[in-house]
């Protein structure tokens, strides 16, 4: 279904971008990756077979010029994968408010104002594709912070349930224009993010491959579904949430309590 299209992903040094990219050019797709990491991407790109790109999601003019030289390279973008996410804890403060203000700008650059940025650069042109059918695909990697909340960081919880938001609302304003937008919402992921967090290794809440995630994500975009839910249970806890706000804030007040701070992910 890919064969032949062209593929982008930030982030994608390793973890979930990754990954991504790998399935897609196990499809037959032409994927070009970006990373901040100038020596990852290029040593991940090699490995697996993409043209490897730097770009800081921060840095409008960089997102504008990866998509660019990605469309140079491989043709006009088919699908774009906002991947590239950080996440800090609620230090110096060790409060809600605790974080300091350089790592709640850096969150909202990051993990929300990317996909602004990349939705600039690609919907007009997008919109004006003469193809039948799908014009483009843009992918949000969120969280399951996007819909529920990360404890012990109120600057991961807020900017990804901004990422959320945007992303809805790209799938609202374009449904009509042929483009498709997908959200995908895990929970713990076996990446760079969680490492030297306690592994959940069982039940529904168990921390999942990278790969599980872009499996997710094929699948749905198979059936050009919105919300991707790796961890299905994520729409149990986001429906009983949407039932009980007081209940789930009470839930999520007994987690935090219970949850030892060094157990919470290398954010
Ligand atoms: N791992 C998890 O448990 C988990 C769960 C839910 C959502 N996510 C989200 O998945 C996405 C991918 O994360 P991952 O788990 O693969 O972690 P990761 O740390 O392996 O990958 C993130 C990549 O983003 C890159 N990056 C950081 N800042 C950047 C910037 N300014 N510009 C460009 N690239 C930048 C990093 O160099 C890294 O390669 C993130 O958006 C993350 O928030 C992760």
């Amino acid at each position: 279904m890919y064969s032949g299209q062209s593929i982008a992903i930030t982030g994608a040094g390793g973890g979930i971008g990754r990954a991504m990219a790998e399935k897609f050019i196990a499809e037959g797709a032409k994927v070009a990756i970006s990373d901040i990491n100038q020596e990852l991407v290029e040593k991940t790109a090699a490995e697996i077979g993409a043209s490897a790109f730097v770009c800081d999601v921060a840095r409008e003019e960089d997102i504008a010029a990866f998509i660019k030289a990605a469309e140079a390279a491989n043709g006009p973008i088919d699908v774009f994968v906002s991947n590239a996410g950080v996440g800090f804890p609620d230090e110096p403060g060790g409060h809600a408010a605790g974080g300091s203000n350089e790592s709640w700008e850096l969150s909202w650059q990051i993990n929300v104002m990317s996909s602004v940025y990349a939705g600039r650069s690609l919907i007009p042109g997008w919109k004006k594709r003469g193809q039948e059918g799908v014009k483009g695909r843009f992918v949000v990697v969120a969280s399951a912070a996007g819909l529920l909340a990360q404890v012990y960081s109120g600057s991961y919880t807020t900017t990804k349930h901004a990422a959320v938001g945007f992303a809805e609302y790209m799938a609202i304003m374009h449904k009509n224009d042929g483009i498709k937008v997908h959200c995908i919402c895990p929970q713990y992921v076996k990446t760079n993010m969680t490492k030297g967090m306690a592994e959940i290794k069982e039940g529904p809440d168990k921390h999942l491959e990278p790969s599980d995630v872009a499996d997710s994500l094929f699948a749905a975009m198979a059936k050009d579904e919105f919300l991707v839910l790796p961890h299905p249970v994520i729409k149990d806890y986001f429906q009983a949430k949407a039932a009980d706000h007081d209940q789930y804030i009470g839930g999520m007040a007994y987690r935090a309590k219970s949850m030892d701070k060094g157990h919470i992910p290398n954010l």
